[in-house]
């Protein structure tokens, strides 16, 4: 299984995407979380995202089609991509290196969620600083506070979660991300998923639209 998950900011594909990738027991690959790694490493990448990521920015194409294109190589055997493509460029580039491995996309998942929910969710949301997992203060806390229920590890409110920022990122998404669900809808790729709601409903139309569960959209026949 090879999917891309798009949606704004919020509209819960970390979350997701982590239940995914434990069901079909594939590589998750999440460039925002490869970048806040990078960030906390103090490495030359993290330096460069940094700059990009505070503001609510896209990293340039360069720096992340290189950094995803390496990432595509440990996955032989079905990925799960999020955060990946963000924009027109990216996705072309993603075609390309996906024909080039004659590794075709088996679906692309569209979550969608209105803005005024995506503000509500990111401004509590605390992300666990080891294993990346997501909580929120008010909807899904954890059991002991500034601790990560699965795997102990410390929680943190990312810098890119006040509320301006939040709101410049949505702006972007409509503007650069929201164009590709033409161009997967376009390929009879996209898969799209009402966002709002529990997470266990939202897990259970995701699953429904990528075939785990009978009675759901399925995957293309190609996949
Ligand atoms: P990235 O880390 O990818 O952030 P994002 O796409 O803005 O998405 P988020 O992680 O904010 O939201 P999400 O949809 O994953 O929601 P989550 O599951 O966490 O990117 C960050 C930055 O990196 C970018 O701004 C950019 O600078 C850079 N970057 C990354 N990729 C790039 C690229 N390809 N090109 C250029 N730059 C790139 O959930 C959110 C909250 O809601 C949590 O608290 C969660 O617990 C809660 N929640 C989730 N689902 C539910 C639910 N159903 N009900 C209630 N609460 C829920």
């Amino acid at each position: 299984m090879r999917l891309v998950l798009l949606g704004p900011p919020g509209a819960g594909k970390g979350t997701q995407a982590h239940r995914l990738a434990d069901r079909f027991g594939i590589p998750l690959i999440a460039t925002g979380d490869i970048f806040r790694n990078n960030v906390e490493r103090d490495t030359v990448l993290g330096r460069e995202a940094r700059r990009y990521m505070d503001a609510g920015e896209l990293v340039p194409d360069e720096v992340v089609v290189a950094m995803v294109v390496g990432a595509l190589e440990a996955a032989p055997d079905g990925f799960i991509l999020d955060g990946f493509p963000r924009n027109l460029a990216q996705a072309e580039a993603l075609e390309t290196e996906l024909e080039r491995t004659e590794q075709p996309l088996s679906a692309a998942l569209a979550f969608s969620i209105r803005d005024d929910t995506a503000v509500k969710r990111l401004v509590g949301r605390r992300t666990c600083t080891t294993c990346q997992r997501t909580y929120n203060l008010a909807l899904h806390p954890p059991k002991v506070g500034g601790v990560c229920d699965v795997c102990g590890g410390r929680l943190e409110q990312r810098q890119d979660d006040r509320e301006d920022t939040v709101r410049r990122r949505l702006e972007i998404y409509h503007e650069s991300t929201e164009p590709l669900i033409g161009f997967y809808a376009g390929r009879d790729l996209l898969r799209t998923v009402d966002a709002e709601g529990s997470e266990a409903e939202v897990a259970d139309r995701a699953e429904r639209a990528v075939g785990l569960v009978t009675g759901g959209q399925g995957p293309p026949a190609r996949a």
